[in-house]
């Protein structure tokens, strides 16, 4: 898909199809109304006649019209304009693009008027070039024939070219374009590799996926195996790998933007990669356990954040840090009360093999501040606990420091893909309290699951301005929707990029 703007009048443009808008309350917009008008009230004939009421996410083609440029006017319902937000305006985008028609290679939007509340015109291009790529989006490369729809854009191979008409010349469109496109080509790796099951993407697949990015976009570039890991007395994490014959991976990847020498001051990601989590010894039941192959959403959102970042190349050094492994049971494998040494010194009670990112996570946060971070974020599918506070509508945000999590909840507005501040406060540090070791990995069976896990995590990282995301509930989606969602691409993506300016 190509993305370009352009400042011309709708109704002269030379596309296959043109977009033009209706609302449910206000009716043809002011571009819809100026094409209707070159039309000799071509668009207003389709409403009168009751094709087109307005509704969100409808769509009507009217062919040949005489006046215009284009062979075909895609008439897209937008909603009630009081309620047009981020979804509305996407859920537009994407009826214009899934139902313009197959012969269509080029397209463009008059959009610009659309106004979605609360946002800039500037947002809108942006907002339109990634909910298009998410409309065309399929994971078909395990299929031995594509899908409909698939490819770039379903017919034939053709790369769809879409235009965003502008009200006036803006360099900041063209701008958010490229963002978008950047953005969207993060989140594409990131669902890409969590949809790949777990029997493709191996820890040792996304060590191979990391030196793919590193070679195709410039990045540092480092994996560590099992000797490794070992001698960075890594415990916690290595606790996690018994049960498995999949050996696992330490991946680091640096991207290097602030100029100078040296790698100051970056921004550290670090990922949970479980390539499969089974829960170890304590075994997960059968239903829906295939999901559990999207336990590395975390690591693919680090990698898809950081293509994003090598794309658009902003002026500030950012550090990927991924531990990945398998969790399964064997005879080797981890048990209920066992108890592990991690990268810290600090000794961790195994009460529950099934908390498992926690155990992997520690020793990769141990790790992440040997590059001295501005600020370490970490993100991870983390717990059910989570997905039972917020569903799947906000990431977790979990941080002690307060202008690190504004910070971040601003990126999550912005970006659209937004996050949920909860707590993580020492009253519920005592749950984690153990007869045997320095904690326990879990605390109170279903007391604040997903509070306890950060917590958790909060005593690895002293002294350090650092925040948790949870997207246990937002990586993916399960059912007939089943797949990654490419979150939090946007969010991390939004935070360095406001960062470095
Ligand atoms: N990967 C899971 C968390 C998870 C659960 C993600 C459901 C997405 C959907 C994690 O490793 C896990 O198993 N957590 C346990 C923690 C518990 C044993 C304290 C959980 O949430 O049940
Ligand atoms: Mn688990
Ligand atoms: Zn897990």
């Amino acid at each position: 898909m190509e993305f370009n703007t352009k400042t011309a009048a709708p109704e002269s443009i030379k596309v296959d199809c043109l977009v033009i808008g209706s609302f449910e309350d206000q009716g043809l917009t002011a571009s819809a109304r100026r094409v209707d008008r070159a039309t000799g009230g071509a668009i207003r004939a389709a409403v009168a006649s009751g094709d087109m009421k307005g509704k969100r996410g409808s769509l009507v083609v009217l062919r040949s019209l005489r006046g215009v440029g284009c062979a075909r006017v895609a008439l897209v319902g937008l909603g009630k304009s009081a309620d047009f937000g981020d979804k509305a305006f996407a859920d537009a985008v994407s009826a214009a693009v899934r139902g313009c028609g197959a012969g269509v290679t080029t397209l463009a939007f008059a959009a610009a008027d659309w106004k979605v509340t609360g946002r800039s015109p500037a947002w809108a291009a942006r907002a339109m070039v990634t909910a298009a790529r998410a409309t065309r989006f399929r994971s078909d490369e395990l299929k031995t024939k594509a899908s409909a729809g698939s490819g770039d854009n379903g017919n034939g191979g053709r790369p769809l070219r879409i235009t965003w008409l502008a009200e006036r010349r803006d360099r900041d469109l063209s701008h958010a374009l490229q963002q978008g496109e950047a953005i969207a080509n993060g989140m594409e790796l990131a669902k890409r590799l969590g949809n790949l099951p777990a029997n493709v993407c191996t820890p040792d697949y996304l060590a191979s996926q990391a030196r793919k990015l590193a070679r195709d976009w410039g990045l540092g570039v480092q994996v560590l195996d099992r000797r490794q890991i070992a001698a960075l007395h890594m415990g916690s994490f290595l606790s996690v790998t018994n049960g498995s014959e999949q050996p696992p991976r330490f991946i680091v990847l640096r991207y290097r933007g602030a100029g100078g020498r040296g790698f100051a001051d970056p921004i550290a990601l670090v990922g949970k990669g479980i390539t499969f989590d089974s829960g170890g010894i304590s075994l997960k039941p059968g239903a829906q356990m295939d999901e559990m192959k999207f336990d590395m959403c975390g690591a693919a959102a680090v990698f898809g954040t950081m293509r994003a970042i090598a794309e658009l190349k902003p002026k500030i050094n950012v550090v990927g840090v991924v531990p990945s492994c398998e969790n399964l049971p064997s005879g080797r494998a981890t048990k209920p009360g066992d108890i592990v040494t991690s990268m810290s010194g600090q000794t961790i009670e195994i009460l529950n093999t099934d908390a498992e990112g926690r155990l992997i996570l520690c020793d990769a946060l141990t790790y992440a501040q040997r590059f001295r971070p501005a600020a370490i974020i970490d993100i991870a599918t983390l717990t059910g606990a989570c997905v039972v506070a917020l569903g799947n509508v906000h990431s977790g945000l979990f941080s002690q420091d307060d202008a690190l999590a504004a910070e971040l909840l601003a990126a999550a507005k912005s970006a659209g893909d937004s996050a949920w501040r909860m707590p993580v406060d020492d009253d519920y540090q005592e749950q984690l309290k153990s007869n045997f070791a320095d904690m326990a990995n879990i605390g109170v069976p279903g007391n604040a699951g997903a509070v306890t896990a950060a917590c958790f995590l909060a005593r690895f990282v002293k002294g350090q301005r650092w925040a948790h995301l949870d997207i246990a509930g937002t990586a993916y989606r399960g059912g007939t929707a089943k797949g990654a969602t490419g979150r939090p691409v946007p969010l991390l993506t939004e935070f360095v990029l406001t960062r470095a300016v």
